[in-house]
């Protein structure tokens, strides 16, 4: 089998094919043999050496990768849920680069027929953590206002389509004009362009009264605004902090990772009870021991996905060779949807 490796912190240098022998499952566990992977950005975050999760379960060298589709080809002792040759996709905390992968056979879901073996491995990550905002922490009511930040990405989408499901009028910010199209399909009730208008005023307009959720990966940059622009009784659900990171060059800057640390907003406890607001915060990687909110997710997801009530977003792939150009594309923040790797299986 091949995988990508990643032997210490670094740019797109650091990501290296390698050849190594097929993986076994052992008790419990398959083996999937891989046509896709999807790439998310917290990849990035793992090759650039600053994602916790990562440090914590694995250390150097490491394999990135949450998601990957494809075909069982071998059952670990005790196995009898699923049979070789099924197409599934597989949750994986990490390891999912490979074009052979071992996972515990709860972490694998058969894919519906609607979904081909790119669209499969492009869903997970994104739709589980828009689930886990909107469905398991913001609750947000049929009516309510959600404002979506990068709502043309992976997660902002996925956002963009559950809060419609969830009855919620949706405002979706992007930052350049060649978004907008994507969010409009989607199904976004409003739009805002902050490369061509400032942010606030124009979300303010929107929803005058503010927003019972709002959902930001920014960090620093729109945290405290964000907060700002809660509605009484709203939600702010904070998933990621990715205006810490460079948009190229692929290597975090320290001067620019520390003051942006200093400047992230604290919010203060005796000011979230005096509004009624609420600061929600989370990540995926830390929730693999919680299989019946992952496994729920993924079957509603799947659900959703079958029934038509929600599309993949958009889909761009490159051969599992080329990871480093898949990963300088997602930091340049010019992608729209999802970008997956595939496997010579796939080709
Ligand atoms: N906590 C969790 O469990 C969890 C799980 C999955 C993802 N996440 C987080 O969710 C966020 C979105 O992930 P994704 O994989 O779906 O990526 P994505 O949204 O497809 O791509 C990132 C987008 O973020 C925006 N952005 C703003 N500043 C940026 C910068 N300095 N560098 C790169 N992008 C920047 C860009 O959109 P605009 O310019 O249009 O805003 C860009 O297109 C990431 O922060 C990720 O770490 C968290």
């Amino acid at each position: 089998m091949q995988k990508i490796v990643v032997d210490r912190p670094g740019s797109y240098e650091q990501l290296r094919l390698v050849t190594a022998p097929d993986p076994k499952p052992g008790p419990g566990e398959v083996r999937v043999r891989v046509a896709a992977i999807g790439v998310n950005y917290a990849d990035c975050i793992v090759r650039m050496g600053l994602y916790a999760s990562a440090k914590e379960y694995v250390g150097w060298p490491i394999t990135p990768g949450f998601e990957a589709s494809g075909v069982i080809d071998a059952l670990g002792e005790g196995v009898d849920s699923v049979q070789l040759g099924d197409e599934v996709v597989a949750l994986t905390r990490f390891g999912g680069y490979a074009s052979a992968l071992v996972v515990p056979v709860h972490q694998v879901f058969a894919i519906p027929p609607k979904l081909s073996l790119v669209q499969a491995a492009a869903l997970p990550s994104i739709f589980l953590t828009a689930y886990f905002a909107l469905f398991e922490l913001a609750h947000p009511r049929p009516g309510s206002s959600l404002l979506v930040h990068s709502a043309a990405g992976g997660v902002g989408s996925s956002l963009v389509q559950l809060g419609k499901i969830a009855g919620c009028r949706v405002i979706g910010v992007v930052g350049a004009a060649h978004k907008v199209a994507a969010v409009t399909e989607l199904g976004a009730d409003g739009i805002i362009d902050k490369s061509s208008e400032p942010l606030w005023p124009a979300a303010e307009r929107f929803s005058p009264g503010g927003y019972d959720v709002i959902c930001d990966a920014n960090g620093v940059e729109t945290l405290g605004k964000s907060y700002d622009h809660l509605a009484p009784t709203g939600k702010l659900l904070i998933y990621g902090f990715h205006t810490m990171l460079p948009r190229q060059g692929g290597r975090a800057k320290w001067l620019k990772l520390a003051i942006a640390y200093l400047r992230t907003p604290r919010f203060n406890p005796l000011e979230l009870t005096q509004k009624n607001r609420s600061v929600m915060g989370f990540n995926l990687s830390y929730l693999f021991d919680r299989a019946d909110i992952l496994g729920e997710g993924m079957s509603r997801i799947l659900g959703f996905a079958e029934s038509g009530e929600i599309v993949c977003p958009k889909v761009t792939t490159y051969e599992l060779a080329a990871v480093a150009d898949a990963h300088r594309a997602l930091e340049s923040a010019q992608t729209v949807g999802k970008l997956v790797l595939t496997t010579k299986r796939w080709r």
